[in-house]
């Protein structure tokens, strides 16, 4: 037997793909700094209740549950969104707002794996609590875009599309459909993508058949691509809502055109997420070229800090996925080389030699320089050929007759120059050689 196995969807990281994720980590840590995020965290054993009836009916399906040895029914968190919701709700009097928060960790649902779909994942989940306008979502597309052109992703790349889930509804109620039959139109063009005509097939189970001219208003609406479209398409409503969504759309895309991002932004109607705490604007990116999952997805969401027992809070967030992400970055060509080389190589004539090195490789090392040296005895010259494999930049070379005379010798193993210094002068003289490094 080949022993055990990791479990289907559930990865391991090797230090070249750690290397490769924890790059990813670092630009969007990055971009939330400098949008002024604060980082938390927050438990991955969470219990089912906060799940049930608020993320929707798919991730439910999807979570890993069990019962644990004090009977409580728990979960693996399939998203960071409710459990974000509890800790802002717990102490929202005391959070100064706008409330901005980020953290990036691993998520749990049990799909089936796939390109770009896997049963453990991390996300990067960046929100905004406490506020009502449309100034929260400007400053979250920014951020998402940052999130991603931080890698050195263009426009070309990739683009957000961005919807909004209040509009469809007040535009479904102006056309008579009742609440039911609007979450019911809702599913079928969150699926329309995929399925064309076959999306309708479970509205039509449900509350009968969609009159051709109602379908044909749903499909215009859902092929909308600008605002100017938008526009046109709100002229013969009357409505008040349907104004002021109108209003808040100007907002983003004037103040995303303000910061220079409108290249990287698509109106489409056609996005409506899976999710069921959705309440306003609703945004994904997208691979340009279109053949990867989703990179990221998030909107407003002003009803759930409330709905799980909290204020009325209302908020604005998206998750940004690291496994489209680092496949994205492959295909264009963005991954960085694996470096994995110290600074310093110690190379050490013997036994007795090893005193004086061990002392000097401590302190270089507390200083933050990064020294390896041979953990056993090897021939010396064995060790030069071991540091220039290692690709570190210098090697100190500890020899009896050196150390006699009370020097080290600092070889650059990139031109292979060497020169003796006093061991008190060891520190400085490699400060200076590894300086701008
Ligand atoms: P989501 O659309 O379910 O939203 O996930 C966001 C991103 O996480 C996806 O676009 C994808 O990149 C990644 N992702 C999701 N599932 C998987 C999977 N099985 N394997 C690999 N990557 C995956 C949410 O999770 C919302 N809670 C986002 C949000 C935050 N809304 C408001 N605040």
């Amino acid at each position: 037997m080949a022993g055990f196995q990791s479990l289907p969807g559930f990865r391991e990281f090797f230090p070249e793909d750690f290397s490769r994720r924890q790059h990813i980590f670092r630009i969007w840590r990055q971009a939330a700094r400098a949008y002024g995020f604060q980082e938390y965290d927050a438990p991955v054993l969470e219990p089912l209740e906060l799940y049930k009836a608020k993320s929707g009916d798919e991730i439910e399906a999807q979570l890993f549950s069990f019962t644990d040895k004090g009977d409580r029914d728990v979960a693996l968190r399939p998203e960071m969104t409710p459990t974000v919701c509890r800790m802002v709700g717990a102490k929202a009097g005391a959070l100064k707002r706008p409330i901005k928060w980020f953290s990036i960790g691993e998520f749990y649902r049990y799909e089936r794996a796939q390109k770009g779909r896997l049963r453990a994942f991390n996300q990067f989940n960046a929100d905004i609590f406490g506020e009502v306008g449309a100034e929260a979502e400007i400053e979250l597309i920014a951020l998402l875009i940052q999130c991603l052109a931080g890698f050195g992703l263009t426009q070309d790349d990739f683009s957000i599309r961005l919807s909004d889930r209040d509009l469809w509804f007040f535009y479904l109620e102006a056309l008579a459909f009742d609440d039911a039959q609007a979450r019911s139109i809702l599913t079928a063009i969150d699926r329309y993508e995929k399925m064309g005509d076959e999306a309708f097939k479970s509205y039509t189970e449900a509350h009968g058949a969609l009159a051709d001219d109602k379908k044909a208003r749903v499909l215009a609406f859902l092929k909308i691509r600008s605002l100017a479209e938008l526009t046109a398409a709100l002229q013969p409503f009357a409505s008040e809502k349907l104004s002021a969504r109108l209003a808040d759309w100007r907002k983003v895309l004037h103040g995303l055109a303000a910061m220079g991002l409108s290249d990287f932004v698509s109106v489409d109607l056609g996005v409506v997420r899976g999710l069921a705490y959705y309440t306003g604007f609703v945004f994904e990116a997208f691979d340009r070229k279109g053949d990867l999952r989703a990179l990221a997805g998030g909107g407003r969401y002003n009803d759930l800090v409330k709905k799980i027992g909290y204020a009325d809070l209302p908020a604005v967030g998206f998750a940004i996925g690291a496994v489209t992400t680092g496949l994205l970055l492959e295909q264009r060509g963005l991954t960085p080389t694996f470096v994995n080389a110290p600074d310093i190589y110690a190379v050490i004539g013997g036994e007795a030699e090893r005193a004086a090195a061990f002392a000097d490789i401590c302190a270089l090392r507390a200083a933050g320089w990064r020294v390896e040296y041979p953990l056993k005895d090897v021939a010396f010259g064995k060790q030069f050929k071991l540091a220039s494999e290692t690709g570190a930049k210098l090697a100190l070379i500890y020899g009896g007759e050196e150390l006699a005379k009370g020097v080290v010798k600092i070889r650059d193993l990139s031109d292979r120059s060497e020169r003796e210094v006093p061991r008190t002068d060891v520190f400085a003289t490699v400060r200076d050689a590894l300086s701008g490094q």
